[in-house]
């Protein structure tokens, strides 16, 4: 199975998202069992973030990953923009921890670039590092420029990864923060992988390579977008069937023709584009 190098170990590149997930009582069973479905699939990165229902996707991960060894597991949080100075960061992390019941993150994100200058949020990570509270730190939508400032930074190249949204549609990072981070061979990290809204294949291209691989069009995409082999592709679903689905795409593997006929219709990017957002 393919795996990816980070902070240190090797992952599945097919991982876990929580948005939305932990908020409703009555989705409970059905979310604990489609995250179960995904670590009893290979799957080992979970995704969360403070700001996820203001913890409640974070407490939700703590009790769906219970049963499991958690040395297995590589766990995920975000720290707020606003929650990411030397004062406040070490206490984020420590309510992260604890409604995650865990003593340790594999990778905590600063979740957007805010307030805090970027140097000190850098010190305050490296400090949670140092006491083994983070195995380590990266970050999430830094554009070109904002990471081109952070490798610049006393320590900016401990960076692990850059968590931004990519997919068939949003592929602007491919022409400038892509090679960027191969230059420092730091992996991507994609979110919104299966474009989250629904949107119509152009043309059913998806779905004839769909029928080829005897796939589904959620599984080609996600092909798709761990094909270079240095992207982590995070998916959400609440749906064990589909969590399933996505854990097994990691075994398809798309031809030189099948890219180039997705790249007609969704073509790469020819220039520098603004980061694609949430
Ligand atoms: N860093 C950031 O700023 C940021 C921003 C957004 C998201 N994220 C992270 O990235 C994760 C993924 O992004 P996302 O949740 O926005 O978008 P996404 O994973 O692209 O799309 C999620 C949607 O796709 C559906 N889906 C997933 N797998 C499917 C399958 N095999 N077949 C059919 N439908 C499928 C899910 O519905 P069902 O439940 O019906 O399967 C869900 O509605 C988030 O959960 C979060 O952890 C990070």
């Amino acid at each position: 199975m393919q795996q990816i190098s980070i902070a240190g170990g090797k992952v599945n590149p097919i991982g876990l998202g929580t948005l939305n997930m932990g908020e409703d009582l009555k989705n409970f069973d059905q979310e604990i069992s489609a995250i179960r479905t995904g670590i009893d699939n290979g799957m080992q990165v979970i995704d969360t973030a403070e700001m996820y229902g203001s913890g409640k996707a974070e407490t939700f991960v703590g009790e769906a990953i219970a049963p499991y060894n958690r040395e297995e597991l590589f766990l995920i949080s975000k720290v707020l923009p606003s929650n990411a100075s030397k004062r406040q960061l070490p206490k984020s992390l420590d309510d992260s921890l604890k409604r995650m019941n865990t003593d340790y993150l594999d990778l905590y994100l600063l979740h957007w670039p805010g307030p805090v200058p970027l140097q000190e949020t850098v010190e305050a990570l490296e400090k949670e590092k140092n006491k083994g509270k983070i195995k380590a730190w990266g970050v999430s939508n830094l554009d070109i420029n904002d990471m081109n400032k952070l490798l610049q930074l006393s320590q900016g190249e401990n960076c692990a990864t850059n968590q931004v949204r990519y997919n068939i549609i949003d592929r602007g990072i491919e022409y400038d923060l892509m090679p960027k981070m191969d230059e420092y061979h730091m992996p991507m990290m994609s979110y919104a992988p299966v474009v989250r809204k629904k949107f119509s294949d152009k043309q059913n291209v998806l779905e004839q390579i769909a029928e080829k691989h005897q796939a589904t069009i959620h599984q080609v995409l996600l092909a798709w977008n761990i094909r270079n082999k240095n992207t982590i592709a995070i998916p959400q679903s609440s749906k064990a069937e589909h969590v399933y689905d996505n854990s097994q795409a990691v075994n398809i593997e798309l031809t030189k023709e099948d890219l180039e006929k997705i790249d007609e219709v969704y073509p790469k990017p020819t220039s520098s584009e603004p980061l694609a957002l949430w």
